[in-house]
């Protein structure tokens, strides 16, 4: 699935559509890609959503094919490490580097995401 742009007014406001909220199953992570092709994985959780990068800060797994969602953490498949899908946080290791996540909000019944990350979690934690 590849994300729309709907609107662009500066640089921290490029807001792209993911879908109809529906058909984002509860409990359950999507891949989607940002228009630049960037992959994204996308959580529905408690009847809220995220979104964050696909790819594992570990490894190149993709955390939306290969992932195993428990409440908040996504579990990447290939080495366990774990990630808090709501901060990035990487809570378990081999996993040290803070997962992207990006600003979701919800415009009628489309799921929209904002395009550019979180600045909060560009920080990469200490090796
Ligand atoms: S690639 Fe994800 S834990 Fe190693």
């Amino acid at each position: 699935m590849t994300a729309q742009t709907i609107a662009s007014s500066a640089d921290d406001e490029t807001w792209v559509e993911l879908g109809l909220i529906d058909g984002f199953a509860e409990g359950c992570v999507k891949q989607a890609q940002l228009p630049n092709g960037f992959p994204i994985a996308v959580y529905r959780v408690g009847g809220k959503f995220y979104v964050t990068s696909d790819r594992c800060t570990h490894g190149a797994a993709s955390l939306s094919d290969e992932g195993e969602l428990n409440g908040h953490v996504i579990e990447c498949a290939w080495h366990y490490g774990t990630f808090d899908i709501r901060t990035g946080a990487a809570l378990t290791l081999p996993c040290r580097a803070t997962l992207p996540t990006f600003t979701t909000r919800i415009e009628g019944d489309q799921l929209l995401v904002n395009a550019k990350p979180n600045r909060r979690h560009r920080h990469q934690q200490g090796e």
